[in-house]
């Protein structure tokens, strides 16, 4: 082997593969004039609590998803709150729930006094693994959250499988996922609820938003009764009568961030391609080496809210750490996935979530000291993070690609040397 500067990794003395800046190609959001004038256009109106913004976000989400109804939430923490309050939850009541998600795919249902109860999650989508969740069913569960992470949809045949056999409900959490479908029906349109989170990192961000989807008037309207006042006394049925009080929490988006909103989910099918571009590109040079890039199946359109890859340190000289140390070298941008293993922190093993989950007297309050999900503990810690390259390749992919590249190749070498150290 020929051990000339560009060939060999930095970490052993070469120059690193990276010389251009991630700023132009990893720049997100991708904020324009468009999204001034739409927020300016608010204020001109002079309505920036009510404006009918609101209105035009929730049609344009209920047309691209398909679904009856739409609500707008200022976040989708408070959305997804809504979708385990609106199904009926009692206290007591046990939701399958994946771990390997953010917090508030799952922490709002303890304030309705349903208990989570954590599952694997899948090796090939990262989502809830089916044979898990069937395997927890007791006859106090009534509802699966499911959550598409990073952009994978799913195994959502199955889910549906196990959702009909024992009579459960889907409640989809589809917050990275804009623009990614199964089967040819949209994500946002799977569960018995479905929420987006439009939170400023999103594939279409509003800065802080979140999006309740359903068919159901019944959801809609218990939705509507929880949070957002001014909307009670549309209602058709009997609940009209809490039109001077809702039931205690207001949970309404802010027109400014739906008039962005609006306009970033008309941006979505031209930044989701970008991204599909980018990242396929990469994942085909990262799979030669032994990566898996989780391509999709041909059932699956895919998006990339993050991209996330696997890398298998059984099969290499390399650690994984010692890997992230030789592309950080590099100049590459590589880390752990960022959210830490819901069943394992302090909320769930101190007990303090007890706190908030107040059961009634005779149930049983779970302990989580215990709950052990050795597959997606150790699956999270194969998986490594680059950026998600929403702006336009200006050269940089290929300098990530010859990153990993020159580690590989030297990965006995940079083993050795991690010896000495
Ligand atoms: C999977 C998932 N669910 C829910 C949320 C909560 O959304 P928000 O931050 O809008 O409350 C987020 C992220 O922010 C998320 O990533």
């Amino acid at each position: 082997m020929t051990h000339d500067k560009t060939s060999l990794p930095a970490i052993l003395g070469g120059t690193p593969a990276l010389s251009i800046g991630h700023e132009r190609s990893n720049k997100w959001p991708d904020l324009t004039h468009d999204d001034e004038e739409a927020v300016l256009q608010v204020m001109r109106d002079g309505n920036i609590s009510t404006h009918n913004v609101i209105r035009e976000l929730e049609k344009s989400y209920a047309d691209f998803t398909g679904r009856s109804y739409a609500l707008a939430h200022n976040n989708g923490t408070s959305a997804l709150l809504a979708a385990f309050h609106s199904i009926g939850l009692q206290p007591g009541d046990e939701v399958l729930v994946p771990s390997a998600t953010f917090w508030a795919s799952v922490l709002p249902m303890l304030w309705v006094g349903a208990v989570p109860v954590f599952c694997e999650s899948d090796k090939e989508r990262l989502g809830i693994d089916p044979v898990d969740v069937e395997k927890k069913i007791t006859a106090k569960t009534r509802a699966i959250v499911v959550v598409h992470l990073w952009g994978l949809p799913s195994k959502m045949t199955e889910l549906f499988t196990i959702a009909e056999r024992y009579n459960l409900k889907i409640i989809e959490d589809a917050s990275h996922v804009h623009g990614a479908s199964w089967r040819g029906r949209p994500c946002g349109s799977l569960g018995d609820i479905s929420v987006f989170s439009l939170q400023g990192d999103k594939l279409a961000p509003a800065g802080e938003g979140g999006i309740f989807l359903c068919n159901k008037y019944e959801y809609y309207e218990k939705a509507v009764c929880l949070g957002d006042i001014t909307r009670v006394i549309e209602l058709e049925t009997p609940s009209r009568r809490f039109a001077a009080t809702s039931f205690g929490i207001k949970t309404r988006i802010a027109p400014l961030s739906a008039a962005i909103g609006c306009n970033q989910l008309r941006r979505l099918k031209e930044h989701n391609e970008t991204r599909n571009k980018n990242l396929t590109y990469l994942s085909k040079k990262l799979e030669k080496l032994g990566f898996h890039t989780f391509l999709p199946p041909d059932h699956i359109q895919r998006v990339y809210f993050e991209y996330l890859i696997r890398y298998d340190e059984t099969k290499h000289p390399l650690s994984i750490e010692m890997l992230t140390a030789a592309l950080t070298k590099e100049g590459c941008q590589v880390a752990a996935p960022r959210y830490p293993l819901l069943h394992q922190q302090p909320i769930f093993t101190e007990g303090v979530f007890k706190s908030v989950l107040r059961l009634p007297p005779g149930e049983q309050v779970p302990s989580y000291e215990d709950v052990s999900l050795p597959f997606t503990e150790a699956a999270n810690k194969s998986l490594l993070k680059l950026p998600s390259f929403p702006g336009p390749d200006n050269g940089i992919l290929d300098q990530y690609a010859h990153a990993f590249e020159k580690v590989m190749n030297y990965s006995n070498e940079i083993a050795e040397r991690g010896k000495d150290t």
